[in-house]
């Protein structure tokens, strides 16, 4: 039956029947929170601004524990932790360092709020002098089977320290599953791998990068990130991670990404996080402290469309203020 018969805004025209039909609800539970934390042995302030993220800070461990806790009390399900190294090397020993910053950062965590999710990044490009996401070969390429190895030294370091959750995000092949191994190997079978398995080379990351130090110092990432013209290499991707054991999938960045959100879903069946990178979050706050956009609307309705597309988590900086605001809404 069509028109007249069938009038959409029936169930449109108040808010009771709107709530009534609504399919997708976010909720705290469902975001996490990235925390930049930096190295306890350097000297710094307990927190710096990041110029092109407005309100997100690089973060010591004791500031770190302090934002995890509001954002604990906020009802948010995870924070993720990427490192800020006072120093690095050739090969990015920081990485795996018992007493590199990370490790101790979750340690801490752990300690403080052992309830809270600490999911780890594994990646190499914090803690490299040349900023690229592994060891490089002679010909300056990232040597693959190389990083792999000391990805997982890295996942296994962090699963020591109490991760909850490893996440690599460097996109060299083969890394879900000999992370898997040495994870297993160590006693570590109970921890999860949530796998970076769609990653773009994307504009995006140009805050992330500025936050955590870890732009390239030469060439790009095109070598080893997807090339953001490509959906189904996307897909494939993604099941390659799925035989390799991962059981958790990542499509990143978000916004521009819906149409694989949807997709890698659909082909993996798995739980699928959603990463709301960087470059989003400061376009959103340039907008609206430019008076363009209302941000708690813009905020919300970005955060739910990505659940909708199939998100079942949400990465996000947005996280706290969304989480203040869905309880505004919902106290
Ligand atoms: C690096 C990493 C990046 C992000 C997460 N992990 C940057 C990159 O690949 O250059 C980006 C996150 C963001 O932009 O918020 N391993």
């Amino acid at each position: 039956m069509a028109f007249p018969q069938t009038r959409m805004r029936r169930l449109r025209a108040s808010a009771g029947l709107r709530g009534l039909v609504r399919e997708t609800e976010l909720s705290a539970g469902r975001l996490m929170l990235p925390l930049f934390v930096m190295d306890p042995g350097s000297t710094h302030a307990a927190r710096e601004p990041i110029a092109a993220m407005p309100g997100v800070e690089r973060l010591s461990i004791s500031a770190a524990v302090a934002d995890a806790r509001e954002a604990a009390a906020l009802g948010i399900g995870a924070v993720m932790l990427f490192g800020v190294p006072g120093e690095k090397d050739e090969h990015g020993s920081g990485a795996w360092d018992e007493e590199g910053v990370v490790q101790v950062a979750t340690r801490a965590l752990k300690q403080a709020l052992p309830e809270l999710l600490v999911v780890t990044d594994v990646c190499l490009c914090e803690y490299t002098i040349h900023g690229h996401c592994g060891v490089l070969r002679d010909d300056g390429a990232v040597d693959n089977d190389a990083t792999v190895e000391l990805l997982g030294r890295t996942a296994v370091s962090h699963a020591r320290a109490g991760a909850d959750l490893v996440a690599p995000s460097d996109m060299m092949d083969g890394r879900v599953g000999a992370i898997r191994d040495e994870l297993d190997g160590e006693g570590f079978s109970e921890i999860p791998i949530l796998a970076y398995s769609a990653k773009f080379a994307s504009a995006f990351y140009g805050p992330f990068r500025e936050a955590a130090g870890s732009t390239p110092a030469f060439g790009d990432r095109r070598g080893y990130q997807l090339d953001p013209a490509n959906g189904q290499e996307a897909v494939r991707e993604a099941l390659l991670d799925v035989q390799e054991g991962a059981d958790m999938v990542m499509v990143k960045p978000a916004l521009a990404y819906g149409d694989l959100i949807s997709a890698v879903k659909r082909a993996t069946g798995l739980p699928l996080a959603a990463y709301n990178v960087s470059g989003e979050y400061a376009m959103v706050k340039a907008a609206a402290a430019a008076g363009y956009l209302d941000e708690r609307a813009t905020v919300l309705e970005i955060l739910t469309s990505l659940h909708r597309a199939g998100a079942d988590t949400i990465i996000s900086y947005h996280a706290k203020d969304a989480a203040r605001w869905l309880t505004e809404l919902n106290p």
